[in-house]
């Protein structure tokens, strides 16, 4: 896998042009043995970028901003794409074909990707052409005349359709396969019968659309992978047809218009996605270039990653019927967790993006809607509220807080930004009068435990001297205590100040007062480890630079979800108080569980070497390193204190 990437990535390096690639997308001049411009990746007034193809490997460099790289991280960092999706690009666009993409084994080579590729191309053409017919294209174009969208966005969308009758695309199939059979692009019937294109009737093979407008729906390179289907008549269903999933297309994925939106959403770090096709065509036409819409399907998960990747704000803008507002409600879910700004704009008189284009004026009606989108979780509790109020009885009301809190739970409400979070909190406790704090306690975790990268763990201290079964309520109260213990601590600004009393130890600056063993959760034990790093610096710290040091998501999460219910506590009570408290309360675990003995009361020198060594296996992590270092000065001075008492 890797080594054939290496190669693909190689052979793609050796036949790119870095300055043709570059020149595509900002104007390049030459100077000296160099070529110049504008670099894309900053702000630039004079041309700060150049290209260098005289050393060995080409490569830019923009001397203003720092960017710089071959050819594949020019492509990753203009187009936002991944690794592999950047070398897809460049191989189109060489003509090479990767080795780690080619279709695996000996299947059916009608099938394959390339094969079903060319067949949708031919086909989107002779859609195309279809429109461009005197009779064939008549009824589409009167329907596109009438919706005023001009040659130019035809041409632009490769918008085309499927004539009416039953095997105008089947017989032009059939004559292809005669022309090409000795060519190079030779296509097969059974490329088009796995794409709906076409299907095997009674009396031979018949057309998947029949008197349709066609949208071709693109990849992020350009290439049609499938159609959605637009009924000409009336009084055909369904009034959109798509083509069916296949090895080219997933509708879960994809997003209509995305290949001609991309430089857009990049450049305005904003997509705006409609439920239509028209509706999408339409805005590009009107001027509107960074949307996209969905394919008659909610937003994905994988809509938004592709889309965060681009933009920082999302607006969506749904059809205001109900349907619409369902629609709004899963992308409001599905974004939950996504640091995106989300917001949901409705457009006047029910309206869809195509009819208001319409109006005169219709373009600053629709801008207007956009800037006066509701914020996702503001539109959230406003949908709560006008949900609540058809349910009468109290405990009606209840199910569906709990029915609320349970799916903000699922959707991983607990990682989200506190602002916001509080701002729905707050919001959910005034609608219901249930306070806050309660409101918190009463959802659960997207995930039972935050799991730790083991590889990064730290390890794993010597086992407890006693061990409780983990459920009795004792260790309950225990696993409580030291968890707040890191809420309090997290809460608490100036924490590193805090002296707590420790047992007979007196009283101990807090870094000293606990060790990692002491606590029995792997994830607050690791960030456990981070604060102590803190501690010794004496600064006060913010939650958000325990975070910066995290390198788990779910670390980052914990430290949030700490903090919240840290400060939750600390209303009546400052800060530095409550982690005192909290630190007598866990200390007071550890001298009934007997855990401080493990640091105070290591036999002999052996056992503190063994430990020793035990901790200098610590791995890498450089927190839990440094943890280690502290643990072993310690074990050192106990096991010296002890071999000269003996
Ligand atoms: P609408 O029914 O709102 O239609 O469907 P529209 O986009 O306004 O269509 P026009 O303006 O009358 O041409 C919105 C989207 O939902 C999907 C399509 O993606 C459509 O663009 N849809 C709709 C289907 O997939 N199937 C259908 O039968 C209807
Ligand atoms: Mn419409």
């Amino acid at each position: 896998m890797v080594l054939s990437q290496q190669s693909d990535r190689d052979r793609i390096l050796d036949a790119t042009d870095l300055v043709s690639l570059v020149g595509e997308h900002v104007p390049l001049k030459p100077r000296g043995r160099e070529h110049v411009g504008l670099c894309p990746f900053h702000d630039d007034k004079s041309p700060s970028m150049a290209v260098v193809t005289h050393k060995g490997n080409a490569f830019y460099n923009c001397f203003a901003c720092g960017a710089a790289g071959n050819a594949i991280d020019f492509v990753m960092n203009f187009h936002k794409m991944e690794f592999r999706e950047a070398l897809k690009y460049l191989g189109q666009r060489c003509g090479i074909e990767l080795r780690s993409m080619r279709d695996e084994g000996p299947k059916d080579p009608a099938t394959s990707k390339e094969s079903l590729r060319k067949a949708m191309a031919a086909a989107a053409k002779f859609y195309q052409r279809c429109l461009q017919d005197d009779k064939l294209g008549a009824t589409a174009r009167a329907h596109l005349d009438e919706r005023v969208l001009n040659a130019q966005t035809r041409e632009d969308f490769q918008l085309g359709v499927a004539p009416e009758g039953w095997d105008h695309l089947a017989r032009h199939i059939e004559k292809l396969i005669q022309h090409s059979a000795n060519s190079a692009d030779k296509v097969a019937r059974e490329s088009f019968e796995a794409l709906g294109l076409v299907r095997a009737g009674q009396r031979g093979p018949i057309d998947g659309f029949r008197n349709r407008l066609l949208f071709p729906i693109h990849d992020e390179l350009g290439n049609v992978i499938a159609f959605g289907a637009r009924r000409l008549d009336p009084k055909d269903e369904p009034k959109y047809l798509n083509s069916p999933d296949s090895p080219l297309f997933s509708k879960g994925r994809t997003l209509y218009a995305l290949h001609r939106a991309r430089r857009s959403i990049i450049d305005s770090k904003h997509a705006i996605v409609v439920e239509g096709y028209v509706d999408a065509v339409a805005l590009h036409q009107a001027g509107v270039t960074n949307v996209i819409a969905t394919l008659g399907t909610a937003l994905t998960k994988d809509h938004a990653k592709a889309l965060q990747r681009m933009a920082e704000r999302i607006t969506v803008v749904f059809d205001p019927d109900n349907a619409g507002e369902r629609a709004a409600d899963r992308a409001v879910e599905t974004f939950l967790a996504v640091p995106v700004d989300v917001r949901i704009a409705t457009l006047p008189d029910g309206l869809d993006a195509d009819e208001l284009l319409q109006r005169p004026n219709g373009l600053n009606d629709f801008n207007a809607a956009l800037e006066h989108g509701e914020e996702a979780l503001s539109w959230m509790v406003r949908r709560f509220k006008a949900n609540l109020v058809s349910v009468e009885s109290m405990s009606g009301k209840q199910q569906r807080l709990q029915e609320l809190l349970r799916k903000l739970g699922e959707l991983g409400f607990r990682s989200v930004e506190p602002l916001r979070k509080s701002f729905v909190m707050n919001a959910l406790s005034k609608l219901t009068g249930v306070p806050v704090r309660t409101l918190e306690q009463a959802m659960p975790q997207a995930r039972a435990e935050f799991k730790l990268n083991t590889a990064n763990a730290t390890p794993t201290p010597p086992a407890p001297i006693v061990q409780e079964p983990p459920s009795s309520p004792r260790a309950k109260a225990r696993r409580m205590a030291e968890q707040n213990l890191l809420a309090a601590i997290m809460a608490d600004p100036h924490a590193a100040q805090v002296r707590v009393q420790a047992g007979q130890e007196g009283l101990l600056p807090i870094s000293e007062a606990f060790s990692p063993e002491h606590f029995q959760r792997t994830d607050l034990r690791e960030l456990w480890n981070l604060l102590v790093m803190r501690f010794e610096s004496g600064t006060s710290f913010h939650v958000q630079d325990i975070q910066a040091e995290c390198q788990e998501p779910s670390l980052k999460a914990l430290c949030v979800e700490l903090f919240n219910i840290g400060s939750q506590r600390n209303e009546n009570m400052d800060a530095s108080d409550a982690v005192r408290n909290a630190a007598a309360d866990f200390d007071k675990f550890l001298h009934d569980a007997n855990m401080k003995q493990t640091v105070t009361n290591v036999m002999n020198p052996e056992d503190a070497l063994a430990r020793l060594e035990q901790v200098r296996r610590g791995g890498h992590n450089p927190s839990a390193i440094a943890q280690n270092m502290r643990n072993l000065n310690r074990t050192e001075t106990i096991a010296k204190a002890s071999a000269d008492q003996s």
